[in-house]
């Protein structure tokens, strides 16, 4: 892991973003596919009777995910695996950036067929703690044809990233406009942040 470590503390030092594959493997993938969570939502989807307790739908016109925020403390093991390679994610880049990222917080997350969220930039005030935006896919043989491509607003140019299974983004919450494109089938990732200070989710 190491090396995936030092790519993605160069390409967030260089370009404020970077890009893994393979950051889960296709086993944890499909581990953390099965959570409940997931496959509650797929099903309702799927019945097009959606709503559910700890799910929030926020302003469809902007945003059209479903989300369910993840208790550090309390995961299940499939996500402990992740949250652990996020924690020495975070203590890698403390050490060869010089940042002093404290904490991160995640949500599940699924995109329905057809939603999208327009563009944005994560940091949304002066005081915010979100430092870097990761988020890992979670989609099985997911091509072009899919679309759902997160569309990233770079100083020099625009990036656009299919949402493939075990691949991890990582950007300055701080500096990079981005968008989710609609697809053609529900969209599922893992959702987060990294934090310059203790507490997530306190200020929620
Ligand atoms: C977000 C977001 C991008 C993606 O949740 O703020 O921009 O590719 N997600 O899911
Ligand atoms: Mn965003």
């Amino acid at each position: 892991m190491n090396s995936t470590f030092e790519a993605i503390a160069d390409g967030i030092a260089e370009h404020g973003f970077a890009v893994t594959d393979q950051f889960l493997s296709p086993a944890e993938v499909s581990a953390i596919l099965a959570l409940p969570e997931f496959q509650e939502w797929l099903d309702h989807f799927k019945k097009a009777a959606i709503g559910k307790k700890q799910t929030l739908h926020i302003n469809e016109a902007v945003r059209g995910d479903y989300i369910h925020w993840v208790d550090n403390n309390e995961a299940p093991h499939q996500l402990k695996v992740y949250l652990d390679r996020l924690d020495q994610l975070v203590q890698y880049l403390n050490r060869s950036l010089f940042l002093s990222l404290k904490d991160f917080e995640v949500h599940l997350t699924v995109y329905p067929t057809g939603s999208f969220y327009k563009r944005h930039l994560d940091q949304f005030s002066r005081d915010d703690h979100r430092k870097l935006s990761v988020i890992c896919y979670l989609n099985e043989d997911w091509d072009d044809q899919h679309g759902g491509q997160l569309r990233m607003f770079l100083p020099e140019k625009v990036v656009e990233l299919l949402p493939a299974s075990g691949r991890l983004v990582c950007f300055r919450s701080d500096m990079i406009e981005h968008e989710v494109l609609p697809a053609t089938r529900p969209r599922l990732s893992i959702t987060g942040w990294i934090l310059d200070q203790h507490g997530a989710l306190k200020h929620l």
